[in-house]
């Protein structure tokens, strides 16, 4: 998957416009490494992983607690599993001075992954759940 998908969308442009920049630095770092240097990729996109992450994480789960979202306690664990993940992988990177290709082809296929399964599944759960929210404050 190299473009954008608009059913990932959850019609909430704050949130919709932070996972386009989150897939999109993702699929730069894919093009990176099949061009063969995604080892040298790898500090770019985890320091932007964990900055990024943390305020995108950050922003969602003020939206749910905003919006009495039922399931905040369970969307917030998963969130801070990602973030250990990409800590992890960030220790790995500077502990070993560098990562091995197999551990760059496994975070790449990780992050890629957990970003649109997290999405479709996950997300789009408080997302149709806010929206319905947001159009009954406005009637
Ligand atoms: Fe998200
Ligand atoms: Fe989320």
């Amino acid at each position: 998957m190299n473009s954008w998908d608009d059913q990932l969308n959850l019609g909430i442009e704050e949130l919709d416009n932070q996972h386009k920049n989150l897939f999109l630095q993702i699929t730069k770092f894919a093009r990176a490494y099949q061009a063969g240097s995604g080892k040298q990729a790898a500090p770019e996109i985890l320091e932007f992983l964990e900055k990024y992450v943390e305020e995108h994480f950050a922003a969602e789960e003020h939206y749910m607690l905003k919006y009495g979202f039922p399931d905040y306690q369970n969307h917030a664990a998963l969130h801070r599993e990602f973030y250990a993940k990409i800590i992890a992988y960030k220790q790995e990177y500077y502990s070993q001075r560098g990562l091995s290709s197999y551990a760059v082809s496994k975070m790449l296929e990780m992050t890629l992954k957990w970003l649109l399964e997290h999405i479709k599944q996950v997300d789009k759960q408080y997302g149709v759940f806010i929206k319905n929210k947001m159009e009954k404050s406005l009637q």
